[in-house]
């Protein structure tokens, strides 16, 4: 804590140096994205195990308080990509440090570059989606009580963590001062990680960068919710969903192509993810792969991540520094076992009919309950 206290007032204190602000925006960013992960990796986990909440968890995303806070996230994930990458290129080419500074710079400025057209692009979705006449927006007070659960689980996973390591130093007896942060202490494994840090870093940005385009971009995160989209890659084979035998059949099958000829989209956010993920280009589950590769390598580099920050401000104390790391690795478990786990499923009619009713409590006028009411 005391460090966290002497980083803080350092970093206030110590103005001017573009080297510092780069740490301190790498860091937090890396913390912010961190968080929004958590909420997004079992949000979207939902579109299997639960489509109604998942349709509550779409429609917070579209309330005023997310939009805000999706402009931080790019912000966040594009300064972020781009200071990981000066930060790998600076280690493995030393004889290029004497251009640290300027490398800042740089940074600074392919952040503003690549921000401008994209957030032209965001604020061009917003105008359209306040246009609409019968816009649904979720009171704020919902939207907050809506994060409640992921608090509580937060918080329960640091009681978790702080109990295994209150045991583990009962029974190994280890109350020894701790003075290395974990990325210090140059042991075999960690230097595994650093190289990881740096591999994971480099494969993320075009899998990031992607995602997002497809997400804030050519689809926009109102439009999840609107029949036909534009990021799925391959429409369906038939123009109109299959009905009774033909349904039957198709869902039968169990072949994910013609589960998505059998979809009606009807513009509920469990469709969408549904056509994205029963999609077969070729044979394979393009986008499944996809999404399986960015929530290993995301979710592992930002759990690592989160453990160093966490070491360094406890290095002091063995009990806190031990349940940083349990805390961490619980954390990243947990991820990968949710969001892997929604993957391995199929989305089917049932639970689509189930993302319809939820949308249609809570916005009746959504086009979806024309549809079904028809
Ligand atoms: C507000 C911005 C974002 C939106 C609207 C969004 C939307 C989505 C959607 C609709 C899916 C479902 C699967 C699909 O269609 O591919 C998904 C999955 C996923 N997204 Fe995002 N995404 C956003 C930002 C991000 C960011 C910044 C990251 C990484 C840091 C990320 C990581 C993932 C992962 C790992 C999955 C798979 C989740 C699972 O297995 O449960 N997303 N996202
Ligand atoms: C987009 C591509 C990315 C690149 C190129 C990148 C690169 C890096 C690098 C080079 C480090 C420094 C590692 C070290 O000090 O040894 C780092 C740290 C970190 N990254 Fe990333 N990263 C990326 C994406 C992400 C994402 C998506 C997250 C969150 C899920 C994240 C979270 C973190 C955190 C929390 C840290 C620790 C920060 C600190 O020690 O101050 N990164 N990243």
């Amino acid at each position: 804590m005391a460090s966290l206290v002497l980083t803080l007032r350092e970093t206030l204190r110590y103005r001017g140096a573009i080297g510092q602000w780069s740490w301190v925006l790498h860091r937090l960013t890396g913390l912010g994205v961190v968080l929004f992960l958590v909420l997004h990796v079992i949000d979207t986990s939902w579109a299997y195990f639960y489509p109604d909440l998942y349709e509550g968890a779409i429609a917070s995303y579209q309330s005023p308080l997310f939009t805000i806070g999706e402009f931080g996230l790019v912000f966040a994930v594009v300064f972020h990509a781009f200071n990981g990458l000066r930060i790998g290129i600076l280690d493995f080419r030393p004889d290029l440090w004497r251009y640290q500074k300027q490398a800042a710079y740089y940074v600074f400025g392919a952040t503003v570059l690549v921000l401008v057209p994209v957030f032209i692009g965001m604020v061009g979705h917003v105008i359209v989606h306040y246009q609409k006449p019968e816009v649904y927006v979720m009171p704020l007070t919902e939207v907050l009580v809506k994060q409640l659960p992921f608090v509580a689980g937060i918080v329960a996973a640091g009681i978790g963590a702080l109990i295994l390591s209150f045991l583990v130093g009962l029974v190994t007896g280890s109350g020894e001062r701790a003075t290395v942060s974990a990325k210090h202490s140059g042991s075999r494994i960690e230097r595994f990680w650093w190289s990881f840090m740096r591999v994971s870093g480099l494969l993320i940005v075009p899998l990031v960068f992607g995602h997002l385009a497809a997400m804030h971009v050519l689809q926009g995160v109102f439009d999840l919710t609107l029949a036909g989209s534009n990021v799925v890659g391959v429409v369906p084979e038939t123009d109109t969903a299959l009905a009774g035998d033909a349904l039957a059949a198709a869902l039968a099958s169990g072949d994910p192509q013609a589960l998505m000829n059998g979809l009606n989209d009807t513009g509920t956010a469990t469709e969408f993810v549904a056509e994205r993920w029963n999609l077969l280009w070729n044979g394979i589950a393009l986008w499944r792969l996809y999404d399986v590769a960015l929530l290993a390598l995301v979710t592992i580099h930002g759990f690592n991540g989160l453990r160093y920050v966490l070491t360094d401000y406890t290095m002091e104390r063995p009990l806190l520094r031990r349940a940083s790391v349990y805390f961490s690795v619980i954390g990243a478990l947990v991820l990968l076992i949710v969001g892997a786990g929604a993957m391995i499923g199929t989305i089917d009619t049932e639970l689509i009919s189930m993302a319809q009713e939820s949308i249609c409590k809570l916005n009746p006028a959504h086009a979806t309950c024309g549809v079904l009411g028809s």
